[in-house]
């Protein structure tokens, strides 16, 4: 099994050290020159939960022509770094191999789907916590489930996804599939809109949010909001999201969100494809979203703070 990951970031290395217990090659892409280079030098080291090192030599490039065709390639860029990532995706997909979106918020497959069709497009979502502490350098700071799905539109088949699941188990991920990968996309999307950032505006990692009475009361007024969006656009999310909340807090406690590792590094965030969304579609549904809107304005205002003109 071929598989090539578009980004170096911090999920991008888990995947790459985990998955190459399943693949015969694996390949990672970086749009970056310098850093695909120096990753092709140095390869991933990943940081256990319990602090041993793994380290690992991979195959790093910017061109995806170098590639060629793979069994399955997936975008782990930031999700304001699709629609520029997904031009990688036709030579890679060449050979009527699939694509799998593992990113965080929503409308990373609609951008694939816009450059490769939706045909041969898995979905699915991630709750592992990964701090990247510099190039090609990531801890693993929390475990969490894997789910994959075939998203509407996709032709791909149930035994195909059936096959990706046992290969995700195999390489050591709690992973299964779902038959609405929508609504598990919206459910993760919920978990993200009230911790990251909130972590980010107060730097705390994603356990704090639970000892910090004021944090946590944002993260509730904010997951609700979503969650009467969710209703109103007509996505079946699970039950009681603010308890998933708590849950991905307390398994991801020592980890630093990738909202707060984005701001600290002073890089663009994830904000309008999470609590940004949230805010456009509640103006198009009439849903009222005051705290989502407040949350989105203070990241923007933190990230115009340190990046010279908007992202
Ligand atoms: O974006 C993140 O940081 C992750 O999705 C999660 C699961 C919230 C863990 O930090």
């Amino acid at each position: 099994m071929k598989i090539a990951i578009i980004g170096p970031g911090a999920l991008g290395c888990l995947l790459v050290v985990w998955l190459q217990k399943v693949a015969t090659e694996i390949w990672l892409v970086d749009y970056r020159p310098d850093r695909a280079a120096y990753l092709q030098a140095q390869g991933i080291r990943l940081i256990t939960l319990d602090d041993q090192e793994q380290h690992i030599t991979v195959n790093c490039t910017c061109e995806a022509q170098d590639i060629g065709p793979c069994d399955l390639t997936i975008m782990s860029v930031k999700a304001h770094q699709t629609r520029a990532a997904a031009q990688s995706l036709p030579p890679l997909m060449a050979g009527g191999g699939l694509a799998l979106t593992l990113q965080n918020g929503i409308g990373n497959l609609e951008q694939m789907a816009a450059v490769v069709g939706p045909e041969h497009l898995l979905a699915g979502v991630i709750m592992h916590g990964v701090t990247l502490l510099e190039w090609g350098q990531a801890r693993h700071a929390g475990p969490g489930k894997t789910i994959l799905g075939i998203p509407p539109g996709s032709q791909v088949r149930p035994e195909q996804l059936a096959d990706w699941v046992s290969r995700f188990v195999a390489a050591g991920f709690d992973c299964q599939s779902a038959a609405d990968i929508v609504a598990v996309i919206w459910d993760k999307l919920l978990v993200n809109v009230g911790i990251n950032p909130l972590t980010a505006l107060t730097r705390l990692p994603n356990g704090g949010l639970l000892e910090v009475s004021e944090a946590w009361q944002v993260t509730s007024a904010a997951v609700q909001e979503a969650q009467a969006v969710a209703q109103a656009v007509g996505i079946a999310i699970s039950p009681d999201p603010l308890n998933r909340v708590r849950q991905v807090c307390r398994a991801t406690a020592r980890n630093r969100s990738s909202m707060l590792q984005d701001v600290l590094a002073q890089r663009p965030t994830e904000i309008e494809a999470l609590n940004g969304q949230i805010v456009v579609l509640g103006q198009k549904l009439g849903v009222p979203t005051p705290v989502n809107t407040t949350i989105t304005h203070l990241i923007r205002a933190l990230e115009r703070s340190y990046l010279p003109s908007p992202p």
